[in-house]
């Protein structure tokens, strides 16, 4: 199966098959990182974009650092350097980049949707590197890597997902990759943070930590959103630790070969210990290295090649 789309929005959107043709795709990527000269001419002539009208530290160095690696030509917006700040509007920024021709648009911002609004309006292809609370597919994609360069396989896995399941695009998007390629998915964090209809996504909610742990083959520690958060959903950030913080007692009780993920930025101390994010079960940053061949699979995968729609 190829992959014939205008733009990467969502997992929600992407077949099994896709997904599949990404991760491949990325494989067959990877070795280019390790080259002493880490170039190829793959994408000479195309230009990239990036639209981030939020912080972002791993996906927009690794988006670039992926476009720079297939000899992509590159151009960084912040909102804070840019006429956004003088009240320019996302659709105007848009078609003003528009009419300097780019390939494509990979564009963060708070609202979800923006990027399903701007794939509607412009020719570019648009990548969506996070929308508000709503998906972060590329982040997904890389766990998926990850976890299947660790395990062999996807399908069949036990994946526990643990924070702020309310607030985090990361874990919706997670949700979607994690069923859709046949793993079983736990779910667990304060009730504040859980949604009320997870159960509609096929995962299963649990209110103990210490349950979970000995059956995950893989436990995915979130960050607790409070820039996200309207009002205060926990009694401190200490509780939250003390009841779902991973630390080396509570892992104490896990499988031998589990994997820890987080797709950072971490808050160390509170929902993951240093210990535990710096020790030996700990894949954290092999996710940020996995990050740059999934973003140069989509490039590629979006604007390399023949297209349909
Ligand atoms: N994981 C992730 O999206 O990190 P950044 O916010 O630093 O891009």
């Amino acid at each position: 199966m190829q992959f014939r789309k205008k733009d990467l929005l969502g997992i929600k959107q992407l077949e099994p098959e896709e997904i599949e043709v990404v991760l491949e795709t990325a494989e067959t990527f990877k070795e280019i990182s390790t080259r002493p000269i880490k170039k190829v001419p793959t994408l000479r002539g195309r230009t990239v974009v990036h639209l981030f009208y939020e912080p972002s530290t791993r996906t927009r160095t690794s988006f670039e650092i992926a476009a720079k690696r297939l000899s992509a030509d590159t151009f960084n917006i912040s909102a804070s350097t840019s006429s956004i700040v003088k009240g320019e509007t996302l659709l105007d920024t848009a078609k003003n980049l528009e009419a300097m021709n780019p390939d494509v648009i990979v564009l963060r911002h708070s609202a979800a949707g923006a990027p399903h609004m701007l794939a509607r309006r412009v020719e570019a292809s648009v990548i969506n590197a996070g929308d508000g609370m709503h998906e972060h597919p590329t982040q997904a994609l890389l766990d998926l890597l990850t976890i299947r360069d660790n395990k062999g396989t996807i399908s069949g896995q036990t994946v526990a997902i643990i924070g702020d399941i309310a607030h985090s695009r990361v874990a919706r998007s997670n949700i979607w990759a994690l069923t859709k390629m046949g793993a079983r998915v736990l779910v667990g964090g304060p009730n504040t943070m859980i949604p009320q209809d997870l159960d509609k996504l096929g995962v299963e909610v649990f209110n103990h930590l210490e349950d979970v742990i000995p059956e995950a083959d893989v436990i995915m520690m979130l960050r607790i959103q409070l820039e996200r958060q309207g009002k205060m959903l926990l009694p401190s950030l200490r509780e939250y630790s003390k009841v779902f913080g991973l630390n080396e007692e509570k892992l104490s009780t896990a499988k031998p070969d589990v994997l820890i993920m987080h797709p950072g930025p971490i808050n160390r101390g509170v929902e993951i210990s240093p210990s535990v994010a710096d020790g030996p079960y700990s894949v954290i940053l092999d996710q940020v290295t996995n990050g740059v061949a999934v973003r140069m699979a989509l490039l590629y995968l979006l604007i390399g090649g023949e297209k349909d729609d």
